[in-house]
């Protein structure tokens, strides 16, 4: 899967791309990740990217020239997306769709890196197919969004994680969060592990870990359960079984919910 990366800080996310699950896919040869210097299109001797904007005002707006030419000679993979905090919310299925889209070699998707005081309005309107944001908050620039973006991605390119199951099994691959995880000692400083996950019966601790998981994400995001459609009858058995009050999040009327077994710090 190829993604091209479009930066004022190109050393940032070489330093950030070159360690760790990207770090290995990329040595590997399963992402061909392309990191591109804005200012490489820059014609004046100080490279300057960026200029005071039209009508006045505070900060500085990103040119359209530098970024222009920087993309026109890369010729990158599309979609091309601008990163910025009033672009389309990143989620797990959009890493989905842009993973799926690196299927073939050479294909895969690009992103541009703005500063948020702003980018000259004609690269959107000419230049990027879409806008993309991490959530609904403010970073100096895009540079860290797109290491969350790549990384995301990453880990579902076939054969970058070791353990192609756990890309699956965790949060959200079924619109819930990750059900509790122990290792050992058994006990640590007090705390047993539950025990039903020491005593080898593998039924019993998958019915466990989803009833976990269900008690988890209607506790802490009810929204998710609300999106996959609420719990069915067997949910709400499998969390009355585990003494959970399995309360449908469209229910108006909600009691406290339990959360699963959690350690306190003391
Ligand atoms: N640049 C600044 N804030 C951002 C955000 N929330 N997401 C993506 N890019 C950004």
């Amino acid at each position: 899967m190829r993604v091209d990366l479009f930066t004022i800080f190109p050393g940032l996310l070489e330093a950030v791309g070159s360690e760790s699950l990207v770090g290995r896919a990329r040595r590997s040869g399963l992402l061909d990740l392309r990191i591109h210097d804005l200012r490489s299109a820059t014609i004046d001797p100080r490279r300057s990217v960026d200029d005071t904007p039209f009508g006045g005002g505070a900060g500085m707006v990103l040119a359209p020239g530098p970024v222009f030419g920087a993309v026109e000679a890369a010729q990158p993979p599309r979609p091309l997306f601008l990163l910025g905090p009033g672009g389309r919310r990143l989620d797990q299925a959009l890493v989905r769709e842009l993973a799926d889209r690196g299927s073939a070699p050479g294909e895969g998707f690009s992103l541009l890196c703005g500063r948020y005081e702003g980018v000259d309005e004609r690269v959107a309107d000419h230049l990027v197919d879409d806008e993309l944001s991490i959530g609904d908050y403010v970073l100096a620039g895009g540079e860290a969004a797109a290491f969350v973006v790549v990384e995301a991605v990453a880990r579902l390119v076939p054969g970058v994680m070791g353990n192609e199951a756990s890309a699956g099994e965790e949060s959200f691959s079924d619109g819930l969060l990750e059900y509790p995880q122990y290792t050992r000692p058994a006990e640590f400083r007090g705390w047993p592990v539950p025990e039903v996950l020491r005593s080898g019966d593998h039924a019993r601790v998958a019915r466990w870990r989803r009833a976990q998981a269900l008690a988890r994400t209607l506790a802490r995001r009810p929204d998710l359960v609300e999106a996959r459609g609420g719990l069915s009858d067997d949910e709400v058995r499998l969390l009355a079984e585990h003494g959970y009050s399995a309360v449908s999040p469209r229910s108006p009327e909600e009691p406290p919910r339990r959360e699963p077994h959690r350690p306190r710090r003391s």
